[in-house]
């Protein structure tokens, strides 16, 4: 399967909720709340995106300082392509445009624990975290 990544494209909302959608992951409770979620993608600094024959089929949204720390905020891949190790390419990507001086953070959901041990990822339990109000 030919996957094409691109980076800093940010696709139109409609294209986004479709991917979340048949991806299993929706970030916010409102699914038709389309400026929350355009806002979350105009206002990040790193967005890597996956096409399988122009079709938007996996997101990586991250807010980096490009010295320090960069937050993963958003990663899912499409039903139907998962499993073809392109969740794996995504937070690859993603450390890559963050750079060698940035620690990469995130939230798992509880499903994708397995995933990111799979990949190497290191769990830590000194995290802190005030939740957002909705
Ligand atoms: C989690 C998710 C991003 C993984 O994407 P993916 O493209 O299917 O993952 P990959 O193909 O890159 O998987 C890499 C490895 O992890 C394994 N893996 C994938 N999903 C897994 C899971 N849920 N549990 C355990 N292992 C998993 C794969 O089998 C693969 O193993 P291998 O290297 O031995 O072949 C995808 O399942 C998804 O979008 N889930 C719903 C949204 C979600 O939970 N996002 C995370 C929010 S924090």
């Amino acid at each position: 399967m030919k996957i094409i990544y691109r980076t800093n494209f940010i696709p139109e909302t409609k294209d986004i909720i479709e991917l979340f959608n048949h991806s299993g992951y929706f970030p916010i409770a409102d699914k038709n709340d389309t400026a929350r979620i355009t806002k979350m993608f105009h206002n990040s600094n790193i967005i890597i995106t996956a096409w399988h024959e122009d079709v938007l089929v996996g997101i990586a949204r991250s807010l980096c300082d490009f010295s320090y720390c960069c937050y993963l905020s958003d990663l899912c891949v499409r039903d139907t392509v998962k499993k073809n190790g392109i969740g794996k390419e995504l937070i690859r990507l993603t450390k890559e445009m963050a750079g060698k001086e940035c620690k990469l953070l995130l939230h798992s959901s509880s499903t994708a624990i397995d995933f990111y041990r799979k990949i190497g990822m290191q769990q830590i339990d000194t995290v802190f975290i005030i939740q957002r109000d909705y």
